[in-house]
């Protein structure tokens, strides 16, 4: 439908048609028993007005979602399509790694792959919008959500961010298998304080502005079609009703032009913030902010008509949100096919396809990262002898992580099934032995998921369980721990102040390492935890974050060398809890810490090292690299010129492997105080045995932009620092002058 079509159909819309655009209803208002559930009445909403309403989410299924349209049609004065929306995170059906597993692989064309495969499988199931890349900056693993971010570096956030947005949407909307994508959430929910969920945002406008908002600037650069507002305050306004923020800086300074959803109950939760004393002054600071789309609360539904006839809202800004929200769903081409691509025969067929499952366990392999590998008891071979898994993992299926909502544990294969099966097939020659060993939880420990208790078996006969696995251990040569978080320890609303693994398991990790010194410890868990114990007790650490579906393939072809592990540390693993938050940019205060621990006055502490166990980037292979001192082109840039820094980079190892070969920037004196480094770039490069290959990342003055004291977004003339690594701490630097 052209413009001019669309302002017509506006134009001729009544004004409950308008508010009904505005309007996104939970999906159990979506079944045919609607009237008998809770939300309907709590939304004051009837059944007539169910089908008037623009959009819903979580409603899946191509027939399901066919006949909803097809109401939706007959009931609609202008036939307006509804919207169909879900969390598609890190896949629909065939679920590949979570978020923060996807960042350490540092692969964007591989996360774009993965998301144009979800893009399919969930279009073919009716389903028009994902509310997906998360572009959060985190910086503190007690949040549970860091599972559903790629990690601490903007740049990594952004490059990743906008690879997905790719992968959904492609070139046009109109495409079969793309669907529409939303950043989120906007702005700066990744810093809660305490790393609690949903808690108060303090944070200066700099660093907002520098750090924390460029990923999302990223993902509308790269024409998302939704934006998401954030739970949190920035400056103690709620996002959800801050003006400065979705207009002056979302809208205005951005240049975002698609439809602004809120999250989740969000405009509501105005009341709970005490910006609002009702729902109505909700609606009516969440319409002035923007907000196009009111997520399942019926603030807009039951107020909007209201204020406009009290004057509290032009009916011009409504139409503002309505066109926006037209505009959204003729450029999916709804109007002219209101069923867009659903299909249940191509979903069927599409749907956790051979090629679909290969995806995964490819970007699976990609994303774990090798933590520790001493004497090379990695990768497992005949040299490893008898080998026996032991740990809560060997049986777990649910290995696709927290938002995961159409992942199922009939798709997955436990990493004992997928061993049977590898000797079947003769990918494995020794069977190795298998013992749980402990539960997830403490006996009787609960898990609080939405909606109830999560279920986490649990084994009655712990001392059995400890017994039978001790008993492997002894006669084992090599013992593989699969332990982890659950995945519902992370995720929304998942935070913790405990950040190591469960007792039960540190437990029976602390008793195998008493009968056996070679031990290889796999993590699967949604966050950097606090491994130090884990490090102790183990020769090889492999962190494997939630892999997907099929993540337990991917992990014995890295176990077995099929692989080379090839992740980095996309979030700062700290030492303990107390460090946090922890990150590889810190600004060198007035103290810097120099190591020296006979000096106190230094910012440090007293009972932990100053340094993280895993700095951001940190990652180890199977071979070994070589990277030569890092060269400039020239030690003078201005603003018309570039600067060519170049390192050579070695397989000095046995086997093919890939590097990820990584640049950071240090201004050295500037008008605030600047970080230590910056991340800059990176290139993912794999070599064979003596292969080398140089590597060259053109530096622009651009790229030393930040807020200075003026408030500007300018460089400044000065000294600045290169390094090129492998990872965060690398000192491989050489200087240049801005002029
Ligand atoms: C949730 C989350 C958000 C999600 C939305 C819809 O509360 O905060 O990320 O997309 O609601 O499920």
């Amino acid at each position: 439908m052209t413009k001019e079509k669309l302002l017509e159909l506006l134009k001729d819309m009544s004004l409950e048609e308008k508010i009904g655009q505005l309007v996104q209803l939970p999906p159990e208002l979506m079944g045919d028993d609607a009237m008998a559930t809770g939300p309907a009445q709590s939304m004051g909403i009837t059944y007539e007005q169910i089908y008037e309403c623009g959009s819903t989410l979580t409603v899946t299924g191509a027939e399901k979602l066919k006949k909803i349209q097809d109401k939706v049609l007959s009931t609609q004065p202008h036939k307006i399509p509804m919207l169909f929306m879900a969390d598609i995170i890190n896949g629909y059906r065939t679920i590949y790694p979570i978020p923060l597993a996807q960042g350490a692989s540092f692969d964007t064309k591989l996360s774009e792959e993965c998301a144009r495969m979800a893009a399919k499988e969930s279009s073919y199931d009716g389903l028009h919008v994902t509310f997906s890349p998360m572009a959060d900056l985190v910086k503190d693993s007690r949040w549970g959500r860091v599972m559903e971010s790629t990690g601490e570096s903007v740049f990594l956030n952004s490059e990743m961010g906008k690879a997905m947005i790719v992968g959904y949407q492609g070139k046009d909307m109109t495409e079969e298998g793309s669907m529409a994508a939303c950043v989120k959430h906007f702005a700066a929910y990744g810093a809660p304080m305490g790393g609690r969920d949903y808690n108060t945002v303090e944070l200066d406008e700099r660093t907002l502005k520098d750090e924390y908002l460029p990923a999302y600037e990223a993902a509308i650069k790269a024409g998302v079609a939704l934006t998401m507002t954030s739970f949190n305050t920035i400056n103690r306004v709620p996002s959800t009703a801050n003006k400065w923020l979705m207009r002056d800086i979302l809208r205005d300074k951005m240049g975002f032009k698609g439809v602004l959803i809120s999250d989740w109950g969000a405009i509501g939760e105005l009341v709970n913030h005490a910006v609002a004393a009702d729902k109505k002054e909700a609606a009516r600071l969440a319409l002035e902010a923007g907000v196009d789309i009111d997520m399942c609360t019926e603030s807009y539904f039951a107020n909007t008509k209201a204020l406009i006839d009290e004057g509290l809202i032009s009916e011009e800004l409504l139409d503002e949100c309505v066109l926006r929200i037209l505009e959204l769903k003729n450029d999916l081409g709804l109007f002219e096919n209101p069923y867009r691509f659903a299909d249940e025969a191509k979903a069927k067929e599409c749907i956790l396809s051979k090629e679909n499952r290969a995806l995964a366990r490819k970007a699976a392999g990609q994303s774990m990262v090798l933590l520790e590998n001493h004497k090379s008891i990695l990768p497992l071979s005949e040299k490893s002898g008898k080998v026996a898994f032991i740990g809560p993992y060997v049986d777990c299926k649910h290995l696709y992580g927290f938002w995961s909502l159409w992942g199922r544990d009939e798709d997955t294969a436990s990493v004992r099934e997928t061993v049977d099966e590898f000797i079947k097939t003769g990918e494995l020659s020794e069977k190795p032995s298998f013992a749980q060993g402990s539960n997830f939880l403490k006996k009787g420990e609960k898990l609080v998921q939405f909606g109830g208790y999560a279920d986490i078996p649990e084994n009655e006969d712990e001392e059995g369980m400890l017994n039978e696995a001790l008993n492997l251990a002894k006669e084992a040569d090599t013992v593989v721990m699969l332990l982890g978080e659950h995945a519902f320890h992370s995720g929304e609303a998942g935070s913790r102040t405990d950040i190591r693994l469960p007792k039960p398991q540190r437990k029976l990790l602390d008793e195998v390492s008493k009968v056996n010194k070679n031990i290889v410890t796999v993590v699967f868990s949604g966050r950097p935890l606090d491994l130090r114990d884990v490090k102790k007790r183990s020769k090889a650490v492999l962190e494997a974050w939630f892999p997907g579906t099929e993540g337990a393939a991917a992990l014995l072809d890295v176990l077995y060398g099929k692989v080379n592990p090839s992740g980095k540390v996309p979030m700062t693993f700290p030492r303990n809890v107390g460090q946090l938050p922890m990150c590889y940019n810190e600004l060198p205060t007035g103290r810097p810490n120099n190591g020296d621990d006979t000096n106190r006055a230094m910012s440090r502490y007293l009972d932990v090292a100053n340094t993280p166990l895993y700095p951001f980037g940190y990652g180890l292979s199977y071979t070994k690299f070589d990277i030569s001192p890092v060269t400039l082109s020239s030690d003078t840039l201005t603003k018309d010129t570039s600067i060519t820094a170049s390192v050579k980079v070695t397989n000095v190892g046995k086997v093919t492997g890939s590097e990820v070969v990584q640049l950071y920037i240090r201004d050295k004196v500037a008008s605030v105080s600047r970080p230590v480094k910056e991340h800059k770039g990176f290139e993912k490069i794999c070599l064979k045995p003596g292969e080398e290959k140089t590597v060259e990342f053109v530096i622009t003055e651009d790229m030393l932009r930040f807020t200075t004291i003026n408030n500007v977004y300018e460089s400044e003339p000065g000294s600045f620092d290169v390094f090129v690594g492998n990872s965060s701490a690398t000192d491989n630097k050489a200087e240049f002058i801005l002029k």
